[in-house]
């Protein structure tokens, strides 16, 4: 029998986590995706052909060999829109404790967590399932919790207080985070040309949510997926994962899967950046996968300008030649589209683009 809750709205609500632990040997039918858009689960996929790339981010801080760090990034956003650190600053036990919470959030019993759900996507701290249970046509294998988390002052004692060791651990990770956020910022901004300083101000009272993420162990993976194709509408989205699972579309349109990587972390570009560099960078359309045999986690980690601040092309990377191919933003209207959008349908992105043909 699945384990069903009521939740606040009166919609009967199953968890991922509930459907794993059940043991049902196969995913309900509303998991199951149309044959176009399965995964190719081949083991071969995203190894050996294409090396996605890593950057080792200890040089950064040195004024002599920084500029070979920020051609190494404008090239990664320019091939990928995406890669992997090392080297970041942040200590592995930071990042081995904010899993460990993470697991033990996700382990707690089902009443637990609902004492937090909602799909309205405007709650700051909020439990839920696949990307939103309530209006999704398919589902998708993943618990989350999301929470806003800059300034922390102001959003941690809304966390979770069970277990009791989340808000101290996940606290500690989630400043590391917007502090390695404002310095690749800068490097970004470099590496197009911009002042190190663009955007500063917005960038340190920028908004921060966090998304922690459970894809647990699916009898049928190659019929379902954790999430499906999208871009993030942050500036840089910051992903920890403890196993592999995502992966990225590629200028061929091809699905690469990321590498798992002890230690690093992982950049995406967010249709932020994509607007604030006059389509120079794109935003990464990514996926995830899911497995038989783990539960997977990971912090998406989503920073932008503050909630109400509109992003728009940088006016030096806006000229006679390059007109601004994109209109303004904020994180307020991203939240106001898809609160009324299927995000698998259309891209956020392709409504902010002036030219939609
Ligand atoms: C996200 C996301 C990827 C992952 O939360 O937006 O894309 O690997 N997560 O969990
Ligand atoms: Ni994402």
């Amino acid at each position: 029998m699945e384990e069903t809750n009521k939740n606040v709205l009166g919609d009967c609500f199953t968890s991922a986590m509930a459907l794993t632990e059940s043991g049902v040997p196969h995913v309900p039918t509303r998991y199951i995706l149309p044959p176009s858009q399965r995964p190719v689960l081949s083991p071969s996929i995203g190894t050996g052909s294409i090396n996605l790339p890593v950057i080792d981010l200890s040089f950064l801080h040195d004024p002599l060999l920084r500029p070979s760090v920020i051609h190494e990034i404008e090239m990664a956003c320019k091939e990928f829109g995406f890669f992997q650190v090392t080297n970041h600053g942040i200590s592995s036990s930071v990042l081995r404790d904010a899993l460990d919470a993470a697991t033990r959030f996700f382990d707690l019993p089902a009443h637990e967590k609902m004492l937090l759900v909602s799909d309205d996507v405007h709650t700051p701290v909020r439990y839920g399932t696949s990307i939103n249970h309530a209006t999704d046509s398919v589902h998708y294998w993943r618990d989350f919790i999301k929470h806003y988390s800059h300034p922390l002052s102001k959003w941690i004692d809304l966390w979770p207080s069970n277990p009791p060791c989340y808000k101290q651990k996940v606290g500690k990770y989630s400043e590391a985070t917007h502090v390695l956020h404002k310095q690749l910022m800068e490097a970004i901004s470099e590496s197009l040309g911009l002042e190190k300083s663009y955007l500063q101000e917005e960038i340190e009272e920028g908004s921060q949510v966090m998304a922690v993420n459970c894809y647990p162990a699916c009898p049928e993976p190659e019929i379902a997926l954790g999430m499906p194709p999208h871009s993030d509408f942050s500036s840089l989205t910051i992903l920890l994962q403890s196993s592999q699972g995502l992966q990225i579309k590629d200028k061929n349109n091809n699905w690469v899967c990321v590498p798992y990587i002890e230690g690093a972390l992982i950049v995406q570009l967010g249709d932020q950046v994509e607007v604030m560099s006059n389509g120079v960078y794109k935003s990464v359309v990514h996926r995830v996968t899911v497995n038989k045999d783990v539960n997977r986690l990971s912090f998406a980690s989503l920073h932008s300008l503050p909630m109400n601040k509109k992003i728009s092309p940088a006016p030096q990377l806006v000229n006679e030649d390059k007109p601004a191919a994109y209109g303004d933003f904020s994180f307020n209207d991203f939240l106001e589209y898809i609160s009324r959008n299927d995000l698998t349908k259309q891209r956020f992105i392709d409504t902010v683009k002036k030219n939609k043909f």
